[in-house]
């Protein structure tokens, strides 16, 4: 795959910030992290800041053409390009800053910023957030997905569907701010600016990583037993994740402590865990190194500066509860990988602290929890598209139905799964239903219009009804 020379790009954006089909750039600026499903926007328009967010929103409703805006890009079913065809996509590229209140502990971000570039300029200033892994993901679309960790947002600054800007916090627009932190990706209005709690960075944190034998089935139950069993009763500064696919079976995790403490917080888990087929790594590391080690990034550079690596692949999500997966679940799982036709990674993301902390001003549901399980499914070729996503999807079906809780993450957003209203926003999502008329449907007595014309003047992307 062609990279785009961004650098290029960018100079040639701040003077032509609108880009139709006819464009020769316009089909590099359309691929994004995942290439199984693309869309054409009928154009793209490059915003610098509220005010070109608010006109751009204003021709919208004045063409009665939906738009939608891209953060990082990295919708699993391209909600970032509107999930369809011929919307108009308001990129955010150049809405970047990043202002950093030491004193009060806060952070101003733009909605665009990757996470590679939030981390790096945090860390240049002694802080941290709690968020994803992946250096490329944009802030935007990531925070308004709400967050396991607790990425605690104080308050946004949105364009809403008349292209208004509104203030929201837990006081002002606080119902919008319920709806924004959980189900906030494409549905309410155009976010520009977070502000959000930052931490201090501890001096010292531990990577670690442990690898097992795959092929025995009894060290794997083994296992299983202690990631179900003394994962939840770690603290909230340990974040681990467990990696399942055909060939190999580990732990990757992160202690926001220093080496001793951290073998010694781990001690319980290690006691119980099958001999590891390799030395196990405890590595003291500073918290923005580990992030590096963690994103996988081929180098440095590029977690400052992230790059999309476009590839063809299908994501389902499953939130498992109580006392984690059965025997009978791991082996139906195991099972699956072993014979499957495609390329098939489980990741399991070990919940607890903030995440399970009930928040009446979020709209993240997914609180007694005990991992979320996701499973990704890559591939080579757009010849492969139908089997591969028939297969996981298949296999996704029955294994929720059977073996896991009803709920799903819905940042790994998944246009094959049924009932998804609940399974992303359980019995809340009639009020966000509410929410949403209030502040976008009201449009339609502004500008009337009939049946299903109404809907057109939606700032609302995924998922249509929301
Ligand atoms: C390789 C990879 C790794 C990932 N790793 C993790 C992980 O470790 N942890 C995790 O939790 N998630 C992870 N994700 C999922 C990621 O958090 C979501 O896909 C997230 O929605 C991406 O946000 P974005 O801004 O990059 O995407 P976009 O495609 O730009 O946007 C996603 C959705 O949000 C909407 N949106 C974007 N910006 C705004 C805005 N400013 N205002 C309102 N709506 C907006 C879009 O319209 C779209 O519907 C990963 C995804 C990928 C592809
Ligand atoms: C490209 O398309 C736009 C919008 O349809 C149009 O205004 C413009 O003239 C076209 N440019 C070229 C060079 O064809
Ligand atoms: C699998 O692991 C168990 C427990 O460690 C061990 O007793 C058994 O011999 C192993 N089986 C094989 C086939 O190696
Ligand atoms: C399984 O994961 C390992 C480690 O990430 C990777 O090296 C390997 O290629 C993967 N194998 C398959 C079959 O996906
Ligand atoms: C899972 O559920 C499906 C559909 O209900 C059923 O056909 C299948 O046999 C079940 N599998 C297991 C292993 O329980």
């Amino acid at each position: 795959m062609k990279l785009i020379k961004q650098f290029d790009i960018i100079l040639l954006l701040l003077w032509y910030p609108v880009i139709y089909p006819n464009d020769t750039l316009f089909p590099s600026l359309i691929i994004d992290q995942n290439i199984r499903v693309n869309y054409t926007p009928t154009v793209l328009v490059y915003a610098i800041d509220n005010k070109d967010v608010q006109k751009a929103v204003k021709c919208a409703v004045e063409l009665k053409r939906d738009i939608v805006s891209r953060s990082g890009g990295h919708s699993y079913e391209k909600y970032g390009l509107g999930g369809r065809n011929n919307v108009i996509v308001l990129d955010l590229t150049f809405v970047n800053g990043i202002t950093i209140n030491s004193e009060m502990e806060t952070a101003k971000i733009g909605a665009r910023n990757r996470l590679g570039n939030v981390y790096n300029q945090l860390n240049q200033a002694g802080f941290l957030i709690p968020a994803g892994l992946c250096p490329s993901i944009g802030i935007g679309g990531h925070a308004l997905g709400g967050r396991k960790y607790g990425l605690a947002c104080d308050s946004m600054e949105i364009v809403d569907a008349k292209g208004e800007i509104l203030q929201v916090d837990s006081i002002l627009n606080a119902d919008l701010y319920f709806a924004l932190r959980g189900a906030g990706g494409g549905s309410y209005g155009i976010v520009t600016y977070f502000v959000f709690r930052i931490h201090r960075t501890p001096p010292q944190v531990t990577y670690m990583e442990l690898a097992f034998n795959r092929a025995n089935m009894t060290q794997e139950y083994q296992l299983f037993d202690a990631f179900n069993e003394v994962g939840p009763l770690h603290d909230d500064g340990i974040a681990l994740k467990m990696r399942l696919n055909k060939s190999s079976l580990s732990i990757t995790g992160l202690y926001l402590s220093p080496r001793t403490e951290t073998l010694n917080a781990m001690k319980e888990f290690l006691s119980k865990v099958p001999e590891p087929i390799s030395i196990p790594k405890f590595i003291p590391q500073t918290f923005y190194e580990s992030f590096e080690t963690l994103s996988k990034s081929p180098n440095k550079y590029e977690v400052v500066n992230p790059v999309h690596h476009p590839n063809f692949f299908k994501a389902k999500s499953f939130v498992v509860k109580g006392k984690g997966l059965t025997r009978q679940a791991i082996k139906v799982l195991v099972d699956f990988l072993n014979g499957a036709s495609c390329k098939i990674l489980a990741s399991f993301d070990l919940f607890g602290g903030a995440a399970n902390v009930y928040d009446s001003s979020s709209s993240f549901i997914h609180r007694d929890a005990l991992y979320c399980i996701q499973m990704e499914s890559d591939w080579e070729a757009k010849d492969q598209n139908t089997k591969c996503t028939d297969e996981i999807n298949e296999f996704g079906k029955n294994f929720q139905l059977n073996f896991t809780s009803d709920e799903s993450y819905q940042d790994f957003i998944d246009r094959n799964l049924d009932d998804w209203q609940t399974r992303y926003y359980g019995n809340i999502f009639g009020k966000l239903v509410k929410i949403k008329r209030k502040y976008v449907i009201q449009l339609s007595s502004k500008y009337p219009c009939t049946g299903l014309e109404k809907f057109r003047y939606r700032i609302i992307m995924k998922y249509s009804q929301l």
